[in-house]
C-alpha cells in the first residue's frame, strides 16, 4: 500500500505558519542566509532536526502529571532508571539535560590531552566535545559510506580492519572507542549487529572501553531486523538489548529515540567512572536523581523509550522516511541511498554540480528550499565539516548533503506530499541556484551561527517577483 497509516490519531493541533515569497526573502536576508537564525514563526515545515521536535503521546503527557519534583531521591528517577536499566542492561544510569552534556561529562572523565577517540562518524557535538578536551576525534566508517549512490545496507558500520590497525598503531593513546547508532553524519544509516559485535571484540581485545552513541538505537535496531540476515524473527527490543550488551556504556540524547523534547543520559557499568561522572554532574547539571531534567521530563522520557520500540510505530517511521526519499528521487533530486532512519539526505554535490564545494552547494540547496516553500532543512557538508587552512585555503567535506530530518509523529503524509511538490519546482529552476559565501565564521560548530551571502546576488533574479527591499515582515 502506498498510503502510510500513521499509527495514532490527533488530539492536539498546532497551526502551521505560512509566509509569502517576499517575506521569506526579507527574513532570510536578515538571518544572513543561515536557517538556524530564522524565527520558527517564519517556517512552514521544519525539517531542521528530528531532535526534541517530536509530538508526545497522551500517555507521556499523563505520566508528566505524576512526576515527583523532589530535589533528591525522586520517585520519577527510580522509574526512569528501571526503564533504562531494563533496556540497556547497564548498572549506572546518570540523567543529563541532553546528549551533549552526557558527552562532555564522559569525555571529561575518560579523555586526556592528545588522546584519540575512534568512531564510525562522530556527530558534530561529539567531535567538538572531544576536541574541546584536547582529544582527537577520528572517523573510521566503512568506505561504502562515502558513496551516496551505494545502497549498502549498513553504512554505519565501522571499518573493522582499519580499526584493528588503528588501535595497534595508537596503542595506549586511545581513551575510548565509540560507534554512533544510527550514523547521523553519514546519512542516518545503521550499523549491523555483526559489525557492532565485531567492533566490541576489537575494542575489548585492545583494552579500550566501548561506548555507543545511542541516540537512535531503536531505528538502528529496526533496520537490523529488516536488513540483516537471521534477525527478522527478533523484536527491535531484543536486538537493541543485545546491541547495548556489547558495549560498556552509552551516551544518549532522549530528544531522538526517547521521543521527548529534552533529556539525555550516560549509562555505564564501571563504578569508578560513574562516581566521577556524578561528581561532575553535580557541578553543572544537578543532583544525580535529576541531572538537568525536571522529574516530569524523566517520566515522559521513560514512557518514550517504550513507545519508540512499538513495531507499528517503527514500521510507520521507516515507511515515512522511505516515502520522502523515493518521492525526491522520482522528481530528479538525488539522495543518499538507501533510506536511513530519521532523515533523507539530498546529495547537493550531484544536484548542483555547477556550485563548487567552497561555495557550499548544500547551503544553496537549503536556502532554495526555504525560499520556494518555507521548508527548513539543514546543510551537512562543508559548512559543518569544511576546514579553513592556515594559508587561506579550504578543505571541503567529502560529501555535500542537505538533511531533511523528520520529526517524530509530527507531520503526515500529505505534508510530505506538499514538500515534494515544492521540491519539484526547485528542480525546474536549479540552473539559477548559485553559491554562497561565508562572510563570518565562528570558531566552533560554525553551522549554527555562521553568516552567508549569495554569490553574485543569484537569489534576486531566481525569485524575481519578490523585492526584498520593500517587503513587509512576517508575523511573529
Ligand atoms: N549524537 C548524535 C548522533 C546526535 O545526532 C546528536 C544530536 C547528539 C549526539 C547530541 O545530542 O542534541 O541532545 O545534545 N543531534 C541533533 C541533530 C542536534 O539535529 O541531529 P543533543
Amino acid at each position: 500500500m502506498s498510503v502510510i497509516i500513521e499509527p495514532f490519531k490527533i488530539k492536539t493541533v498546532e497551526a502551521i505558519p505560512f509566509t509569502t515569497l517576499e517575506q521569506r526573502c526579507l527574513l532570510l536576508r536578515e538571518a544572513h542566509y543561515n536557517l538556524f537564525l530564522l524565527p520558527s514563526s517564519a517556517i512552514t515545515f521544519d525539517f531542521l532536526t528530528d531532535s526534541g521536535t517530536a509530538a508526545m503521546s497522551d500517555v507521556q503527557w499523563a505520566a508528566m502529571m505524576r512526576a515527583d519534583e523532589s530535589y533528591a531521591g525522586s520517585k520519577s528517577y527510580w522509574r526512569f532508571e528501571k526503564v533504562v536499566r531494563e533496556l540497556t542492561g547497564y548498572t549506572h544510569i546518570i540523567p543529563t539535560h541532553q546528549g551533549r552534556a552526557a558527552e562532555r561529562i564522559l569525555f571529561s572523565c575518560l579523555l586526556r590531552q592528545g588522546q584519540h577517540v575512534p568512531n564510525n562518524n562522530h556527530f558534530d557535538t561529539t567531535r567538538a566535545n572531544i576536541e574541546f578536551q584536547g582529544g582527537l576525534a577520528d572517523d573510521l566508517v566503512v568506505a561504502e559510506s562515502q558513496d551516496p549512490r551505494s545502497s549498502y545496507p549498513f553504512k554505519g558500520n565501522l571499518d573493522l580492519e582499519r580499526l584493528e590497525n588503528y588501535l595497534t598503531e595508537n596503542a595506549d593513546r586511545v581513551a575510548l572507542g565509540m560507534q554512533t547508532i544510527t550514523n547521523n553524519t553519514g546519512g542516518g544509516q545503521p550499523a549491523s549487529l555483526a559489525n557492532i559485535r565485531g567492533a566490541a571484540e576489537v575494542y575489548h581485545r585492545h583494552g579500550v572501553p566501548f561506548f555507543l552513541d545511542a541516540c537512535r538505537f531503536a531505528e538502528n535496531a529496526y533496520m537490523i531486523q529488516q536488513r540483516e540476515p537471521g534477525q527478522s524473527n527478533r523484536s527491535a527490543r531484543e536486538i537493541a538489548q543485545e546491541v547495548f550488551s556489547l558495549a560498556d556504556g552509552c551516551t544518549m540524547s532522549g530528544k531522538k529515540d526517547g521521543i521527548v523534547n529534552m533529556g539525555g543520559f550516560i549509562a555505564c557499568n564501571d563504578s569508578l567512572l560513574a562516581r566521577d561522572a556524578r561528581n561532575l554532574l553535580i557541578l553543572t547539571e544537578g543532583f544525580p536523581t535529576y541531572g538537568g531534567q525536571a522529574a516530569r521530563d524523566l517520566e515522559a522520557f521513560a514512557v518514550g523509550l517504550g513507545e519508540v520500540l512499538d513495531p507499528r510505530y517503527l514500521e510507520y517511521r521507516m515507511a515515512s522516511t522511505k516515502y520522502l526519499l523515493e518521492g525526491l528521487n522520482a522528481i530528479g533530486i538525488p539522495t543518499m541511498q538507501p533510506a536511513g532512519g530519521h532523515a533523507v539526505y539530498v546529495d547537493a554535490k550531484e544536484f548542483l554540480p555547477h556550485v563548487p564545494p567552497e561555495q557550499f552547494p548544500g547551503q544553496s540547496m537549503a536556502v532554495a528550499m526555504y525560499l520556494e516553500g518555507g521548508v527548513r532543512a539543514c546543510e551537512i557538508g562543508s559548512v559543518m565539516f569544511g576546514k579553513p587552512t592556515d594559508d587561506g585555503g579550504f578543505v571541503p567535506s567529502e560529501l555535500e548533503l542537505v538533511r531533511i530530518a523528520i520529526p517524530r509523529r509530527r507531520y503526515t503524509q500529505s505534508h510530505i506530499d506538499y514538500v515534494l511538490e515544492m521540491c519539484a519546482r526547485i528542480v525546474d529552476r536549479k540552473e539559477g541556484i548559485g553559491g554562497m559565501e561565508m562572510t563570518e565564521r565562528p570558531p566552533f560548530l560554525p553551522h549554527f551561527t555562521a553568516k552567508f551571502a549569495p554569490i553574485d546576488r543569484w537569489i534576486e533574479p531566481l525569485f524575481g517577483s519578490a523585492s526584498p527591499e520593500e517587503t513587509p515582515r512576517a508575523p511573529g
